[in-house]
């Protein structure tokens, strides 16, 4: 089969981009990537040289660049990770985040029902909004987004939903809790927190770090995106995760313990605004498939604190580049204000 996988020079597309090489001998997969300053060459550098894969650079929105692809190299399914991604970056500009996840994902769709190309679409949990106690997401759920990220993922999964009903275009959905594992650009809880730790540097929990998620290993999410490729339900959704949650602090116990760090680096900052308090979602409609994920949430986040002890080298130039000026917008007044716990 020939795979067009959007994003996939991030962090989950590099790992789906991997995993499915690997699992599918007989694929060809092209990556179609923006390269923005989460999309990094290196996360595959390994595997350019494979006859196997290639690589487009270009965006989403554009419709001329996306239908060439996929007539060139003959696209039997779209896999669609591209995204803008970080919600504290949605927050401070968000209309790329209607650019990219809205039309984006509107111009794929558009190329799609053109050429008769199936599409799997990967949202997130964050389009059910913050769960109250008791309740775990089912996919059948209104969606309820409250961030700029959320309300663009949550448009581009009705959109996706709207074609299959419309114009009977052959689509999937996998909506993922939150990932952790190798790649993931240090914006993110995890590798911030983690590369912090291993920086000496202080770790900054918002509000009082008791709100709930669900901590997936991105090998589970892989294994449970290949599941519906495979056995879903054409025009179905379906929720990727543990279906178990903790709280931020215990996660940034699990990472200072892993890492042998102490609790003296944290610092209880400034809250995010409008921070869904929990996601928390049922996956027995993916369970059935026959899916289940290999790490609990805490193996999880342990093992990847422990990839980027081990892999310093890769976040480390990204750490002194670009990412200082978002994190200094981002953190320096906040941490200016901080206290330990
Ligand atoms: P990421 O930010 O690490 O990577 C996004 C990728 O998309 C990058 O390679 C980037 O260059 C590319 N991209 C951005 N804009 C583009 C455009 N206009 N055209 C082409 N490529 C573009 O993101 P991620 O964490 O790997 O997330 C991948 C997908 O999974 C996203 O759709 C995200 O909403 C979804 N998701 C993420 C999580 C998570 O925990 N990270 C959980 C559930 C769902
Ligand atoms: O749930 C799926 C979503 O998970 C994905 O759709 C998003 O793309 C992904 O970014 C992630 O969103 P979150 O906002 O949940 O993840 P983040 O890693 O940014 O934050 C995790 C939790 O940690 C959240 O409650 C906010 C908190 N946090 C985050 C940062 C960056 C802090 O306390 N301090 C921080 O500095």
């Amino acid at each position: 089969m020939n795979i067009l996988v959007t994003g996939g020079c991030g962090f989950i597309g590099s790992n789906f981009v991997r995993y499915w090489l690997e699992q599918h001998p007989e694929d060809r997969v092209v990556v179609y990537d923006k390269l923005t300053y989460a999309g990094r060459r290196e996360n595959l550098q390994d595997l350019w040289d494979s006859p196997r894969l290639s690589l487009v650079v270009g965006d989403i929105g554009d419709q001329d660049l996306v239908r060439r692809t996929c007539q060139e190299q003959g696209t039997q399914l779209i896999v669609n990770f591209a995204a803008e991604t970080h919600v504290d970056q949605s927050i401070l500009g968000p209309l790329v985040f209607t650019d990219t996840n809205v039309r984006g994902t509107h111009v794929l769709l558009e190329v799609a029902r053109e050429l008769g190309i199936r599409l799997h679409h990967i949202s997130t949990d964050e389009v059910y909004g913050h769960i109250r106690d008791g309740h775990q997401s089912v996919e059948t759920d209104e969606l309820s987004p409250r961030s700029p990220y959320a309300a663009s993922k949550a448009a581009a999964d009705q959109l996706v939903q709207a074609y299959a009903i419309t114009y009977g275009l052959p689509v999937t959905i996998t909506r993922g809790a939150n990932n952790v594992g190798p790649y993931q650009y240090p914006e993110k809880a995890v590798p911030l927190f983690s590369t912090n730790a291993i920086l000496n540097e202080p770790i900054p929990v918002y509000g009082d770090g008791l709100q709930m998620r669900d901590y997936a290993h991105v090998y589970d999410h892989c294994t449970g995106i290949e599941t519906v490729l495979l056995k879903g339900e054409i025009g179905q959704v379906y929720n990727v995760g543990t279906g178990r949650e903790m709280t931020n602090l215990e996660m940034v116990d699990i990472v200072l313990e892993t890492l042998g760090k102490d609790h003296s680096l944290v610092r209880h900052v400034t809250d995010r605004p409008g921070h869904d308090r929990r996601y928390s979602m049922n996956v027995d409609k993916l369970r059935a498939l026959g899916w289940e994920p290999k790490y609990d949430p805490r193996q999880a986040v342990a093992e990847a604190a422990r990839w980027y002890a081990a892999n310093q080298a890769w976040w480390e130039p990204i750490r002194s580049g670009e990412f200082r000026e978002y994190y200094e917008r981002q953190y320096a007044e906040r941490l200016a204000g901080s206290g330990q716990p």
